[in-house]
C-alpha cells in the first residue's frame, strides 16, 4: 500500500460518502451536491449567523411561536413522556421544550457524534434531573431507541422545518420512519415554513450581508479543503430563486465564467451560466403542512402560527394502524 505524502499525512480522512456524493454529482446534469454537506465546521458556524439575520425569519419566528405555545403543549402531551430529538445539533428551542413540558427522558439523535455529545452535555447542566440518552445515527433510517425509554410515551421533536430539504416523497418516508421508530401512541411536535410572498422569501435566502452566499460558496471551500479540489471559488456565484411549481427555494451556485478543475484527481469543465445546485427548502401552505403529515401517518391535534402566517407548529399523532373506515 502507498503510503500518504507528508502534505496530505496531516490531514483527516475525508468522509467516503461526502467524497461519493461530490464527484456524482459533479458529474450529473444537473450538477447537484446534497445540502447535507453545508455542515462542515465553518458550515455550522455560518449556519448560526443566518440564524440571527434581520432577513431571515423561520428561526425567530419558530422560537416565539414554541414559548407562546409550550404550555398548550404540555396540556396535550402530559407529563411524563420520553422526548427525542431528530437532528439535535445545537437547537436553542429544546430548552424551551423541555422546560414547559415535564418529560421523563430526553433523547437526542444526531448522525454528527461529537456535536451531539456537546449539546447533550450543555443539556444535561441545564436540566441535571432529567435522564438523557444520545443516540449517534441517520434519522433518515429507523432508529433503535435506547431500552430505558421503551415503556414511555414519546414524543418526537422536529423544530426549523429541516423536513423542507427533502422532496415532497422523501419527506412521507421520514415521517413513517419516524412514526414506526416512535410507535403507538406517540405524538410528534413539528415545525414547517410556510409559502409567502416571494419578496420576503427570497432575501431570506439571500441576504444583504451576504452570509447565505458564503454558506453557499462554503460547500466549495470544503470540497477544496477535505477533496484535494481546485475550483476556483470565486468565479461561483450564489443565486437563491423561488421555484413556484416546485413550492421551494432552490440554492444554486452559478459559474461566471468557464471554469475547469480537478476533484480527488477527477477533471470537471463547467461553462459560463452553468449552475450546481446544492438546496432546496420546500415550503407549504395551510392544508398542505397537514396532508403531508398524514401521508407520513401522522394526524395533526394542534396548530400554531404567528400573526402574519409565516411558520407553523404542529402537534400530531401516529395515525393508529389500520386506520378506519
Ligand atoms: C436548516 C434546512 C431549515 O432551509 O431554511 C438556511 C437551511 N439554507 N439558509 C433552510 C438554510 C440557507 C435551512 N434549514
Amino acid at each position: 500500500m502507498k503510503l500518504p505524502d507528508a502534505d496530505h499525512a496531516v490531514t483527516a480522512a475525508a468522509d467516503p460518502r461526502f467524497r461519493a456524493d461530490v464527484l456524482a454529482g459533479l458529474a450529473m446534469r444537473p450538477r447537484a451536491i446534497p445540502a447535507r454537506w453545508f455542515y462542515d465546521r465553518r458550515g455550522s458556524e455560518l449556519f448560526e449567523e443566518i440564524t440571527r439575520l434581520p432577513e431571515y425569519y423561520p428561526t425567530r419566528t419558530e422560537t416565539a411561536l414554541l414559548h407562546d405555545a409550550v404550555p398548550e403543549v404540555a396540556r396535550r402531551t402530559g407529563a411524563g413522556r420520553a422526548v427525542v430529538e431528530f437532528g439535535s445539533g445545537s437547537s436553542a428551542k429544546t430548552p424551551i421544550l423541555l422546560g414547559g413540558i415535564d418529560p421523563a427522558a430526553y433523547v437526542p439523535i444526531d448522525i454528527s457524534g461529537e456535536f451531539l455529545r456537546d449539546s447533550a452535555a450543555q443539556l444535561q447542566q441545564a436540566f441535571p434531573d432529567l435522564p438523557v440518552h444520545p443516540v449517534e445515527a441517520d434519522f433518515l433510517r429507523p432508529v433503535t431507541l435506547p431500552g430505558a425509554i421503551a415503556d414511555q410515551p414519546k414524543l418526537g421533536f422536529f423544530p426549523g422545518s429541516t423536513i423542507g430539504n427533502m422532496e415532497p416523497y422523501a419527506a412521507a418516508d421520514l415521517l413513517r420512519a419516524m412514526r414506526g421508530s416512535l410507535g403507538e401512541g406517540a405524538q410528534l411536535l413539528i415545525g414547517i415554513d410556510r409559502v409567502k410572498a416571494e419578496d420576503v422569501l427570497v432575501p431570506a435566502y439571500d441576504d444583504a450581508q451576504g452570509v447565505t452566499a458564503a454558506f453557499n460558496r462554503n460547500l466549495l471551500d470544503r470540497i477544496n479543503r477535505e477533496l484535494e479540489g481546485t475550483i476556483p471559488v470565486e468565479d461561483f456565484a450564489h443565486k437563491a430563486v423561488w421555484n413556484d411549481a416546485l413550492s421551494r427555494i432552490e440554492m444554486h451556485l452559478e459559474a461566471s465564467r468557464d471554469v475547469a478543475f480537478t476533484v480527488a484527481g477527477e477533471t470537471f469543465d463547467i461553462a459560463a451560466g452553468e449552475t450546481i445546485h446544492t438546496e432546496n427548502s420546500h415550503k407549504y401552505g395551510e392544508r398542505g403542512t397537514r396532508v403531508l403529515l398524514r401521508t407520513g401517518g401522522w394526524t395533526p391535534i394542534g396548530e400554531w402560527r404567528d400573526p402574519q402566517g409565516w411558520f407553523a407548529l404542529i402537534l400530531a399523532e401516529a395515525q393508529p394502524f389500520p386506520a378506519a373506515p
